[in-house]
């Protein structure tokens, strides 16, 4: 751990800033992903999914309408959808003025340049966003990040988790690339699929709201870390560190590291 807060236990606590610091820039932008790594969370979270050609391109939901001005450049297109769109034509939209005129023609990134980002700055927790959707997208997640020198042992780059709600696909992934630590979204799992899961994944992120007690006793029993999602408001914060949670996936990161100082 480069940081030296609070005591002991507490300074355990990872902080993700979820779609980056998604509270003060737009989600899954790179000023977001910049903010998280400047306000110096330990992670930055980010959603991928995969252009009609094959680019691996930062963004939540399956289409581009919500977060994106598509609908203006292209309202024939309806629903929008990511994988129907090239790389040049997603790389044309705007991404940011939706949240704020201050954001306006900030564009939607590439895996490639959120990597770019946060080297050296701050780890990466990788969303695979339905990847059922996006046939080759494991192998080309694992080239990119083996490209850009993420999967070396000793890499200097960044630490790096991936996570994914399709366990299936996390499976897969982790055949593919079995030194990435391997995150299971949703859940919680049954005591009885703990064993199978463990020999092979590292974490069960469920939402924040199944979090108890006896769960994260059970995943810390069976070797396993938990980082619950997306907690905003610090008694919230206060309540799951005092379970023993591993870590914090939040849109402010600035917040969870004043709780984290307090203890
Ligand atoms: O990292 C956990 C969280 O991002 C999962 O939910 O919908 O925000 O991708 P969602
Ligand atoms: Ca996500």
């Amino acid at each position: 751990e480069e940081h030296s807060r609070g005591s002991a236990s507490s300074a355990e606590v990872e902080i993700i800033a979820h779609r980056g610091a998604s509270a003060y820039a737009p989600e899954n932008t790179l000023p977001a992903v910049d903010l998280g790594a400047d306000i110096r969370a330990d992670y930055v979270e980010i959603d991928v999914q995969m252009s009609s050609d094959g680019e691996l391109v930062v963004m939540h939901d399956t289409t581009l309408a919500r977060t994106t001005d598509v609908e203006t450049h292209y309202p024939d297109r309806a629903p929008w959808n990511v994988r129907d769109f090239t790389l040049e034509e997603i790389e044309a939209l705007d991404a940011g003025s939706w949240f704020g005129a201050e954001f306006a023609g900030t564009g939607v990134p590439t895996l490639q340049q959120v990597l770019d980002t946060l080297r050296g700055r701050a780890g990466l927790l990788l969303e695979v966003k339905s990847p059922q959707l996006y046939p080759g997208i494991a192998e080309a997640i694992v080239a990119e990040l083996d490209g850009e020198g993420w999967l070396q042992a000793d890499s200097r780059a960044g630490r790096l988790v991936v996570q994914s709600f399709d366990w299936q696909f996390m499976e897969q992934f982790n055949e593919l690339a079995p030194r990435v630590p391997a995150g299971l979204l949703g859940g919680p799992p049954s005591e009885a699929q703990m064993a199978e899961l463990s020999a092979w994944a590292d974490q069960i992120n469920p939402s924040h709201t199944r979090v108890t007690s006896a769960f994260v006793d059970m995943v810390h029993r069976y070797g396993m870390e938990t980082w619950p999602y997306t907690v905003n408001d610090a008694d919230r914060m206060r309540q799951l560190i005092d379970l023993g949670v591993d870590g914090v996936i939040t849109d402010r990161p600035d917040v969870l590291i004043e709780v984290v100082d307090e203890e």
